[in-house]
């Protein structure tokens, strides 16, 4: 029998006891034997739940039980759940995490020091939820040199675009609404304000090109700035405005990565991607463009990835071995300023003033627009600094790249 402890029973560790649970047979099947969960770690009291025997308040009762060979880390942050990672991959227990921030920013040390002792740590979870793309990624495109990764990456955000271009909904009513659907963080912040997609891109360009990608690097724009008017213009020129991460391989070998809005097309397979939905696609050299679908986020669409690696690891007796990457440095990230692309601008001033400052635009109209408000659609594919150049004099109220 494979002994497993779950760190934290928030909403995906009790998604993961729930599934282990609930597809006990399958699973045993699959793997050969049974895998149980031996102990819950969280700080808080569970008296109701059917796991109650199982619930400690004390790591070390786990890292000293040589019967749990897999760890199951679904605490967040990157403190606790950081320093639990490496005495449990230190004790030499696999540790399988959906825990994104930690794998942005400290993955590169977990990876190794699970390489050092023999064991695995895996992440599936960590990037697009439910959706297979870490293993795809790595395994099924090794034979690629990736030239692009673009995606969806946060449920929240594209949830909240949804119902502010489907329902006309403020802001604030859609997060709400995201909030009681579990799919927000509970600081919504990292949400919102682009912080989560960035730390996923990072680990799909961490995998993708082979060195590490630091999220403070990474030039990151969310969503807060969206009004309903750009929704609106959008429309009117048959195009959706989603949040999308993306890290593009340069000629000279850098990787340009950024997370920020996008108007996309309205024909574009992404614009389809609705509510929590993620999209991630890749280019690779060989297969060209492929695209991953599902649900980005929520308990057992996450707790179904969590698993899934719980299950390699307890076929494979860890024997698949870590993944891990090479230290990356500043010089491998290149600014955004360096992709050129045609931009969405709305700006307080005339129209005519607009197209003479910027040069041929596409300019877009919407009833109950402000008086003395004009928005256009670039015709000339340029830099954003070009185009702030042009820009100079007048105020810029939104800004946004559009997808090429
Ligand atoms: N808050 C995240 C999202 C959860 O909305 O995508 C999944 O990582």
């Amino acid at each position: 029998m494979v002994k497993v402890a779950i760190l934290g029973y928030g909403t995906v560790g009790s998604g993961v006891a729930q599934v282990l649970f609930e597809n006990k047979d399958a699973i045993t099947h699959s793997v050969g034997e049974e895998v149980s969960v031996k102990y819950i770690l969280d700080v808080r009291d569970f008296d109701h739940s059917p796991y109650g025997g199982t619930f400690v308040k004390d790591f070390s009762v786990i890292e000293e039980d040589d019967e749990v060979s897999i760890v199951v880390e679904t605490i967040g942050g990157a403190t606790v759940a950081h320093n639990f990672t490496q005495r449990a991959l230190r004790a030499r227990k696999h540790v399988v995490t959906s825990n994104k921030e930690l794998v942005a920013c400290h993955g590169l040390e977990l990876t190794r020091l699970a390489q050092e002792k023999g064991v695995c740590y895996l992440f599936e979870a960590s990037v697009g939820g439910g959706i297979p793309i870490i293993r795809p990624l790595t395994v099924c495109l090794a034979a690629n040199r990736v030239e692009e990764i673009c995606g969806i990456l946060n449920g929240t955000t594209n949830y909240i675009l949804t119902r502010m271009i489907g329902a006309g909904l403020s802001f604030e009513a859609a997060l709400k609404e995201a909030q009681e659907n579990g799919y927000a963080e509970r600081d919504p912040s990292a949400d919102i304000l682009g912080y989560d997609a960035c730390r996923k891109i990072c680990i799909l360009a961490d995998l993708a090109f082979g060195k590490n990608v630091d999220p403070q690097l990474v030039p990151t724009e969310g969503i807060t700035g969206i009004t309903l008017a750009d929704v609106d213009y959008a429309d009117g020129a048959g195009k959706k405005i989603k949040l999308l991460g993306r890290a593009v391989r340069q000629e000279d070998g850098r990787v340009c990565a950024y997370v920020a809005p996008h108007l996309v097309d309205a024909s574009h397979p992404i614009a389809g991607v609705d509510d929590v939905f993620n999209a991630v696609f890749v280019r690779g050299n060989a297969v060209g463009d492929v695209m991953f679908y599902g649900r980005g986020a929520g308990k057992l669409p996450t707790a179904s990835a969590v698993v899934a690696d719980v299950m390699d690891i307890a076929r494979s007796k860890g024997l698949r071995g870590a993944m891990t990457w090479e230290q990356g440095d500043a010089a491998l990230v290149c600014g955004t300023d360096e992709l050129a692309s045609r931009f969405y601008v709305r700006v307080q001033a005339s129209a005519d003033t607009l197209r003479s400052q910027v040069g041929e635009m596409k300019l877009l109209a919407r009833s109950g627009a402000t008086p003395g408000e004009a928005a256009g659609i670039t015709e000339q594919v340029m830099t954003e600094g070009q185009l702030r150049a042009k820009l100079s004099g007048i105020a810029v109220l939104s800004l946004i790249r559009v997808l090429n």
